[in-house]
């Protein structure tokens, strides 16, 4: 595991954090097991950076970190936050007053089973509260009392980013960063790097979906909770699949995981400390943790950032479901067309394949209904530009 400064804290931190909004079930369905077994062999690896909130399961992953950190607290670096309710009644609900943030603070070290945190974040704050900074004489009060070492924003928007290292109360910040969403490294980065703030690349897999694994299919398999849901509704899943499927180019060199990939494409801008990707399990953990020391090429990194300047447009775009009859006819008119690979989805073999040009997936035996479509029903396809 690699190191690196986060910013001008003096905290060595793993350049692969973990990132616990999944163990309390924001992704769906978790088993208390698992997640435990995900921190387990984070520290086993080298990871010292944990992020967590108040606010993941209305204190769930904080409860479950305490529990396992007991006896090992000075091991990790530790991070949470306070400020907004994601669960509950009050959901949504946000609060940055000293007040309440000197509360949830106490709440968080006690379900932390710690006396101070090495970074405490007010979660998703709104400009005004940024610009008002009445709540900063609060966290600086309770630095000098020694419960948190420092603090930091993590945010929603570029802007108050940039107003927070502006500020120059704040610390660190973290702010999403992965392929498919680039915005941070245009103005935010060159600013936090120029003040010395240190920079948490959060989301970098894009909420799982640049691992590759998901399929349009998929999206039905989401229970209400799964933040997914929220982020990627209907067509919007489908959109950001075809992106990924764009950037299986990565894969074509030393690099055999797009999850890694998609890790360091993070820490390959200067001002990233460390990437804290959700892991759910012990598994996905290690994959994670052996992305560090990978290393994207200048070209590769260059496409990707040409695809998103681009919003990864591309000449010709299709993903069918099932029932989607006439998008299908479509496509299979275009199908002709040069420069295009078509890439399938087969739910049932669980296997992705490439179709090579005017070649048509063989037909499934006894089903005679006739048309391709029967046969193609049970797929989702993308055509995306060769190369
Ligand atoms: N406003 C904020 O402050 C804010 C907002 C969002 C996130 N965050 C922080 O950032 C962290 C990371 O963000 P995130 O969890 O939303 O998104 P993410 O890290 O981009 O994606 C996490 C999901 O990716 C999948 N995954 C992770 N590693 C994998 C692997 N090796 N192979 C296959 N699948 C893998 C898992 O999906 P499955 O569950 O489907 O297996 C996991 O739930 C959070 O835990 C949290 O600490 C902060």
């Amino acid at each position: 595991m690699n190191y690196r400064l986060l910013g001008r804290t003096a905290l060595r931190v793993s350049e692969i954090g973990l990132g616990t909004m999944v163990h309390a079930g924001h992704f769906g369905p978790m088993d208390d097991r698992e997640s435990l077994a995900a921190i387990e062999a984070a520290m086993e690896l080298g990871v010292n950076f944990i992020d967590t909130s108040d606010a993941y399961g209305a204190g769930k992953s904080e409860a479950l970190l305490g529990q396992a950190l007991r006896g090992r607290r000075e091991q990790v670096i530790l991070a949470t936050k306070g400020g907004t309710t994601m669960v509950g009644p009050h959901r949504g609900k946000r609060d940055y007053s000293p007040p309440y943030i000197s509360r949830v603070l106490e709440e968080s070290l006690r379900r932390l089973q710690t006396d101070y945190v090495d970074l405490y974040q007010l979660h998703n704050p709104p400009l005004e509260v940024i610009e008002r900074g009445e709540v900063f004489d609060l966290l600086d009060k309770r630095r000098e009392e020694g419960k948190i070492r420092f603090y930091g924003v993590s945010v929603n928007r570029d802007e108050v980013a940039l107003a927070s290292i502006r500020s120059g109360k704040v610390d660190v910040i973290q702010i999403e960063y992965s392929i498919l969403d680039q915005t941070a490294a245009r103005q935010v980065f060159p600013l936090a790097q120029a003040a010395g703030v240190g920079v948490i690349a959060r989301v970098p897999l894009r909420r799982g979906l640049l691992t590759g694994k998901f399929t349009p299919e998929d999206e039905d398999r989401f229970n209400e909770e799964d933040v997914r849901v929220r982020h990627f509704p209907g067509e919007r899943f489908q959109r950001e699949l075809v992106k990924v499927e764009l950037c299986r180019f990565l894969l074509k060199g030393p690099i055999h995981s797009l999850a890694q990939a998609a890790l360091a494409f993070c820490l390959a801008h200067p001002a990233v400390s460390t990437t804290i990707a959700g892991a759910r399990n012990a598994h996905q953990m290690r994959e994670n943790a052996a992305a560090s020391g990978v290393r994207l090429s200048q070209d590769h990194l260059r496409r990707l950032r040409e695809l998103w300047e681009r919003d990864f447009r591309v000449p010709m775009l299709y993903v069918l479901r099932r029932g989607d009859t006439d998008r299908f006819r479509t496509f299979q008119e275009r199908l002709e067309k040069p420069g295009l690979a078509r890439v399938m989805w087969d739910r049932r073999i669980g296997e992705r394949r490439t179709l090579h040009k005017g070649v048509m997936p063989e037909r499934r035996g006894g089903d005679r209904r006739g048309p391709l479509l029967s046969t193609w029903a049970t797929f989702g396809f993308v055509a995306v530009p060769q190369g």
